[in-house]
């Protein structure tokens, strides 16, 4: 059988954070055992929110940077820039031809801006068929992604099964992989970590900017001496992802017993989360910016062969 191809985006909108390490980043370098994995930084989506050249191209070199010292091996995944493969937009465009209006009018993730109040721009309304041609171009079989991109990833199959009626079988239907246990992860004030909510853990943080942020972390007002609710604590739920099985059990007696201050307990999550994350920042710090640029145009030339092909049978397909 052929090796499954995964893929998956993600958008440089930002610093990358605990919630995108554990949702995507992580399991996006354990899928690079299992197939061809192909992951790229979303540029192309991220203009539709970002406006600020300087800030893009920061943070689209962050996020290789980023990916790069978690564990994303070039040897095994293919790592490039969405706009290093401009055909992309070329799909996204026939695609575009056959996709109803009222697919992208039930977009969850469009209605929110609308309720939000931000007057969507037609690159917002039409972000799911540059996210479908995404996914097409290059064969994918598996999409991991967190559970707010589920429905972007059934839209692309409404598109690819309506391109198949339309013109004969072009496209697989790829198959959305959410990670169930680690699906919501809360930000300092309880809510999921996100950065629309402002309440985020950049991954790789100074020491003292990062105690802060944890130190930050916002609790009821339970006096030390008395049991904690360990049930809506972020403080165990972020301890439960860095600190060992001892350790974790160890917290939830002492939440369970009272006697511990949540300071101390947020200590304890600061210490965990930074020795975590000591290999990846030594990594981090002796990374040649000339070598994420050569993985990325490596990365490149493997995307844009993938999708010469793909682009070949569609364009036959469609009469062009
Ligand atoms: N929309 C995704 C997000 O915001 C990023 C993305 C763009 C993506 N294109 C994709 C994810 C294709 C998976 C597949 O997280």
């Amino acid at each position: 059988m052929e090796k499954s191809r995964i893929l998956s985006g993600i958008k440089p909108t930002g610093r990358l954070h605990i919630g995108n390490y554990f949702a995507m980043m992580r399991p996006a370098i354990q899928w690079q055992e299992k197939g061809e994995a192909l992951y790229f930084i979303a540029d192309y989506h991220a203009l539709t929110t970002l406006r600020d050249p300087a800030k893009l191209r920061e943070y689209s070199g962050l996020v290789a940077r980023d990916f790069l010292a978690c564990g994303l091996d070039p040897s095994k995944a293919v790592l490039f820039r969405q706009s290093d493969v401009p055909s992309v937009t070329e799909l996204a465009w026939l695609l575009s031809t056959v996709t109803p209006m009222g697919l992208l009018e039930r977009c969850h993730a469009y209605k929110d801006y609308l309720a939000r109040g931000i007057p969507p721009s037609h690159g917002l309304f039409a972000y799911p068929v540059l996210m479908a041609a995404d996914i097409l171009i290059y064969d994918s079989d598996i999409v991991p992604v967190g559970r707010d991109q589920k429905q972007h990833i059934e839209v692309t199959r409404d598109i690819a099964v309506k391109m198949n009626e339309t013109f004969g079988e072009i496209f697989k239907l790829p198959e959305p992989s959410i990670l169930p246990d680690v699906a919501a992860i809360p930000g300092l004030d309880g809510q999921k970590m996100s950065k629309s909510y402002d309440n985020t853990v950049e991954l790789f943080l100074e020491e003292k900017a990062l105690k802060k942020k944890i130190m930050g972390i916002v609790t009821d007002s339970t006096p030390v001496e008395s049991p904690k609710d360990p049930a809506h604590s972020s403080i165990l739920a972020l301890y439960r992802l860095f600190a060992s099985a001892p350790e974790v059990s160890q917290m939830e007696n002492e939440f369970a017993s009272g006697g511990v201050g949540y300071g101390d307990f947020k200590k304890r999550l600061f210490a965990a989360i930074w020795e975590y994350l000591a290999p990846m920042r030594a990594r981090r710090a002796g990374m040649d910016p000339g070598h994420v640029e050569e993985v990325l145009q490596a990365g490149a030339r493997r995307a844009n062969q993938l999708a010469a092909q793909t682009m070949a049978r569609v364009r036959r397909a469609v009469g062009l």
